[in-house]
């Protein structure tokens, strides 16, 4: 079952998100808001989780068939145990052509301080670092559970000294809450690591059902780099691969890159290559899916490898999602989700 796929739109599958756990130590309230995310919120049991060993068999069928980048997600995904142990036979993978995968993490950075190092040494290639603010009282208020800004930076710093960059920043911009920390942020990324950080933007998203998305909350990118580009002159830069999420200005002085990821503004879905696992073995086609296509039972129930790669193949080419181009058909203005549609997959379940 090896050879190149194509959805029903002619897009391969390349990349393969996987998240880890549906947990979370931060309560941002574009995610996670704490009302719904309470003490008495029904996380996964144990149980329901993928072993690292399933984990793995499927990450090698999806390598079969073209995915070469995996990134784990959450939740938090350093919060699952020995999440170490995962990325060391991860690492073991290889592509049809007999390469390693490329194996990334997106984390909130609250524990990186403390697992760098073993990240590293287990294989894992670089890191994504979610921030909102360089001031300490907008991002408790953004993580909603107090958890310091200086803490973090800490994190980023050792992420660097273990060798686990460049390191993505993303700063979720959210008008009215921390727009007035997008020059701060840039410059502060500017000046410090020497390039070895790149900072990225993202619209806030009408992701999932609890976060009471408006989009009069959403700051246009356009709107960021126009306001970077009074103070530093910045140049669009070529997109690096096909399917991007960001799209990349440089720093006209020399001073190093920054991104843009515009789901709402300019949708990405034309050459989407993502799939996402979720903690419990769905298979989702799209960020903003209410469906997903349960791989547990075939790994549960003794089905060959074979078997559940053909599988694989096949919802991939079924696949016709491009949820943020038909948001963006249905006007600037729509907020409310439609109310007859399904409800979606909350984002720290299935991950960003
Ligand atoms: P790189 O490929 O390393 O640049 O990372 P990435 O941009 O794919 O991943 P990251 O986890 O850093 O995600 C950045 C932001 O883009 C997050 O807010 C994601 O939720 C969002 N994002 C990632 N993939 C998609 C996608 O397919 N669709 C939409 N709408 N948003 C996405
Ligand atoms: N809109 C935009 N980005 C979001 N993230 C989480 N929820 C949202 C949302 N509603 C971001 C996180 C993290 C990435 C994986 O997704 O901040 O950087
Ligand atoms: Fe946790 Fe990341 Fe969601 Fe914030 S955005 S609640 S850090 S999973
Ligand atoms: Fe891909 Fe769906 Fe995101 Fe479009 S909205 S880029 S199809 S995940």
């Amino acid at each position: 079952a090896t050879g190149l796929l194509a959805d029903l739109l002619g897009r391969p599958l390349t990349d393969l998100r996987i998240s880890v756990t549906d947990r979370c130590n931060f309560r941002c309230s574009y995610c996670m808001p704490k009302d719904v995310f309470d003490k008495d919120y029904q996380y996964l049991p144990h149980s329901a989780l993928l072993s690292f060993e399933e984990i793995t068999r499927l990450a090698r069928l999806f390598a079969s068939h073209g995915v070469h980048k995996i990134r784990l997600t959450g939740g938090e995904p350093l919060l699952r145990k020995h999440i170490e142990g995962l990325i060391a036979q991860l690492a073991e993978l290889r592509t049809p052509d007999g390469d390693p995968l490329e194996l990334t993490l997106t984390t909130n950075g609250s524990l990186l301080k403390r697992k760098a190092a073993a990240l590293k040494a287990a294989g894992l290639q670089r890191v994504t670092v979610s921030l909102d603010s360089l001031d300490d009282a907008v991002f408790r208020h953004m993580n909603d559970v107090d958890f310091p800004v200086v803490d973090v930076l800490a994190g980023i710093d050792a992420a660097l000294a273990a060798g686990l960059g460049p390191i993505k920043v993303n700063m979720v911009v959210k008008r009215g809450t921390n727009e007035q920390e997008i020059l701060p942020m840039a410059r502060y990324f500017r000046e410090h690591h020497g390039g070895k950080v790149v900072l990225r933007f993202i619209e806030y998203m009408d992701v999932g059902a609890t976060n009471g998305w408006r989009m009069d909350e959403v700051l246009p990118s356009a709107d960021v780099i126009a306001r970077i580009a009074a103070e530093f002159p910045l140049v669009p830069l070529e997109a690096t691969t096909p399917g991007e999420t960001a799209q990349r200005w440089a720093y006209a002085d020399g001073g190093g890159e920054i991104g843009v990821i515009s789901s709402v503004t300019q949708a990405f879905c034309h050459d989407c290559s993502r799939a996402r696992l979720s903690t419990e073995g769905k298979l989702y086609l799209c960020l903003f899916a209410s469906h997903g296509h349960d791989l547990r039972p075939m790994l549960r129930d003794g089905a060959s490898d074979g078997d559940i790669a053909s599988a694989i193949g096949h919802i991939w080419q079924g696949r016709a999602d491009r949820y943020s181009e038909l948001r963006a058909l249905r006007g600037p203005d729509d907020s409310a989700p439609d109310a007859a549609a399904p409800r979606r997959v909350e984002m720290s379940y299935i991950g960003g």
